[in-house]
């Protein structure tokens, strides 16, 4: 079976092919981040009408690559992200379904991001904990098995991604603020600043950034006049990150322990990030696995590589879903539906 993904959440336009058979057979990703980057920051209606642009074309390509005039199966993301970024995968997954004659699959974004690690040889086996760190979103799961998640913590304000966004754009970086901070972090000392690490002496796995930007910000504010800022912002940015990472490995390590689980997944846009991927696999007596890097971000394979776990949950194509808010919680494992149910 060839199951082609589709993801359209954010501000990345991602499709590629995943054979049950041969594993992931194509792949390719339009990144809008120049067309943000003006802006700040996502600009919802500029997201959408890029993925309307590039979608089409993206899908000929990948199929082309995969040498398949069309697949077995259609995963697309439909939720969580902003509504209109996802209505245009979501539209198109189901219009091409109907004209091919194939079924559908919605995916949860975060569960694409969750099973990304299976695309690679040596992927994890049931059980493990996840930290799931993204620009939405910053968890730790409990996995037992596809579909079966126990959500142990979760972020009170920021997710981690947004920390990060948010604490580059203070220290006048471009976005998105993560990948730039943290290749200014390695010009810089990282226990210039003594940065808090919220929540670690706290009982539960639960996160809070949003205390860890405000330090950042009240020291920005005292040195930003000094003649020493330049060098100044490098120390900021390598003690924010070094704070970020203490936090996330720290908090994982508490959770493996209690709940006596010996592998780690780390996975979402700041699994991407080099010192929490060397820290983890410091401190943790397990195995920690993660996505190969241009995987840890949004991308179209983690999407198609999910659909094809969840061949069962195929239906008809023609119901356009697309949930800007959708809870991990409530998926469960794959049913066997007939397609048409
Ligand atoms: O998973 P993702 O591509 O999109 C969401 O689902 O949110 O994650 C994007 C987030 C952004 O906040 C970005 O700044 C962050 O991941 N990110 C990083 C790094 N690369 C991406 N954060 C820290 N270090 C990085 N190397
Ligand atoms: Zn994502």
């Amino acid at each position: 079976m060839n199951v082609l993904g589709i993801e359209t959440s954010c501000d990345e336009t991602g499709v590629a092919v995943y054979s049950t058979e041969k594993g992931l057979i194509a792949d390719a990703l339009h990144s809008q981040v120049d067309l943000h980057a003006v802006y700040g920051g996502v600009v919802p209606e500029i997201a959408s009408r890029d993925h309307i642009r590039c979608l089409l074309p993206l899908v000929e390509q990948v199929l082309g690559d995969a040498g398949i005039e069309k697949p077995d199966a259609i995963a697309y993301t439909a939720g969580p992200g902003l509504v209109g970024a996802l209505m245009v995968g979501s539209g198109m997954a189901n219009g091409l379904g109907l004209s091919w004659g194939c079924p559908v699959i919605p995916v949860h974004h975060m569960e694409g991001h969750l099973l990304a690690p299976m695309l690679e040889d040596e992927a994890p086996e049931y059980p493990f904990l996840a930290l799931l760190v993204s620009g939405g979103h910053s968890m730790l799961i409990s996995v037992s098995g596809l579909g079966e998640y126990g959500v142990l913590g979760t972020t009170l304000d920021d997710a981690v991604g947004e920390a990060f966004d948010k604490t580059a754009k203070l220290l006048g970086l471009g976005y998105p603020g993560g990948p730039a901070l943290a290749a200014l972090a390695e010009e810089g000392n990282d226990d210039a600043f003594a940065l808090p690490r919220p929540m670690l002496n706290r009982p539960g796995y639960d996160f809070s950034f949003s205390g860890l930007k405000t330090a950042v910000m009240l020291e920005v504010r005292k040195t930003q006049d000094d003649d020493s800022y330049e060098s100044r912002r490098a120390d900021l940015a390598a003690s924010f990150q070094r704070a970020a990472v203490d936090t996330l490995v720290g908090r994982t390590l508490q959770a493996a322990r209690k709940e006596k689980l010996e592998r780690v997944v780390i996975a979402g846009g700041v699994g991407a990030n080099k010192l929490l991927r060397s820290e983890m696999a410091a401190r943790f007596d397990g195995r920690v696995y993660y996505p190969r890097m241009a995987f840890c971000t949004d991308n179209g394979a983690m999407i198609a590589v999910a659909g094809a776990l969840r061949l069962a949950d195929a239906q008809s194509a023609g119901e356009i879903r697309a949930q800007a808010r959708w809870s991990l919680n409530t998926l469960g494992p794959p049913e066997r539906k007939v397609a048409g149910d």
